[in-house]
């Protein structure tokens, strides 16, 4: 698709404010395919690999924003981005912001007013792969924002990866962000837990790792048939016939006894042992274990026994 744009310059142009890490991984990537890149980061020598290699060094932060239609911006938070962009009144009108910084719905959906008060397209985004693997085809991006202001600049997004589109609602690209996140760190700590409890009986980390990632993973766990167990939740059915959440409390609490009695921490199952007594409280102990749903959809009532 061929960008389009109002401001005369050269329509492939793009900016790059933010050179940590992941900013200059998103910079290298745009220089590599050919982009005419403006960069400019609060330390300005973090730019001086790009500019060896084509790229050109703004000297304030709205002539950075004045050098292209579009300006990526890829800082530690949204309340760095402000104070950075304090002094570009003006110098955004008609172009278009692509937010890559991480931070929670709330904080993107004010950046999309703020953006609309200067005339800015605005898209939030979030990067779902570390820096090495930006620019691979099939490394995901998270775009939410206006599907025009999208579809405009879809060709530029392509090049950072696979850029999807979720929706109108600023928010939604952070909101899944966090949700794949916190699926990654309960998953990490799982296996970390896992690897502690057998470590105390002096079984090795790589043999639990076979056992574990080897074959549990990829059999019981099995992407395919959790994502068509997906289709249960939104229907808010979780028969029982082939366990119910009472027996996982079973199973829970011999995972807390299991910790205390090898001595390692036991805070994490004890937790996921709470949240079923729970469930079991509010009438889903003769339910399948994804009942756990109904309990984590609402905000947090009392737990039985003055858990957290
Ligand atoms: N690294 C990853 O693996 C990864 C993966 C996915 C998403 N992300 C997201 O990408 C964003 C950037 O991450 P990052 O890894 O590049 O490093 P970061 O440490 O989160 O951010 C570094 C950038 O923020 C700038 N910065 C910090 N405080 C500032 C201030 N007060 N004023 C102006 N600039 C300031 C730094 O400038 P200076 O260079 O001058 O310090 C640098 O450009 C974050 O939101 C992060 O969550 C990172």
């Amino acid at each position: 698709m061929t960008e389009q744009h109002s401001s005369g310059q050269d329509s492939t142009a793009i900016t790059v404010v933010g050179l940590g890490p992941m900013g200059s991984a998103l910079a290298q990537t745009l220089l590599d395919r050919g982009r005419s890149l403006t960069v400019w980061n609060r330390t300005a020598g973090k730019a001086d690999a790009l500019v060896a290699k084509g790229a050109h060094r703004a000297a304030t932060i709205a002539e950075a924003v004045a050098a292209s239609p579009v300006t990526i911006t890829c800082l530690n938070d949204y309340a760095t981005m402000y104070q950075v962009f304090d002094s570009t009144d003006g110098a955004f009108q008609g172009r278009t912001l692509v937010n890559l910084t991480s931070g929670t719905p709330a904080e993107a959906r004010m950046t999309a007013d703020w953006a609309a008060e200067r005339d800015l397209g605005y898209l939030d985004g979030a990067i779902m792969v570390p820096p090495p693997l930006v620019g691979r085809p099939e490394s995901v991006l998270l775009y939410a924002g206006p599907r025009e202001v999208f579809d405009r600049h879809r060709a530029t997004l392509a090049l950072l990866g696979d850029p999807r589109h979720l929706g109108t609602d600023p928010g939604l690209a952070v909101l899944l962000n966090t949700a794949l996140l916190e699926m990654m760190y309960a998953t990490l700590n799982g296996f970390l837990h896992g690897a502690a409890l057998v470590g105390s009986a002096n079984v090795s980390a790589s043999e639990f790792a076979e056992l574990a990632l080897g074959w549990f993973m990829p059999v019981v766990l099995d992407p395919a048939s959790l994502a068509e167990q997906a289709a249960n939740l939104d229907e808010g059915a979780y028969p029982g016939d082939l366990g119910t959440m009472q027996m996982n409390l079973n199973a829970l609490e011999h995972i807390v006894r299991t910790s205390v009695e090898q001595g390692v921490h036991s805070d994490q199952p004890r937790l996921m042992k709470e949240l079923a007594e729970h469930a079991i409280a509010q009438g889903h102990g003769t339910e399948n274990y994804f009942a756990m749903f109904e309990i984590f959809k609402r905000g947090r009532g009392p737990m039985p026994g003055g858990g957290r």
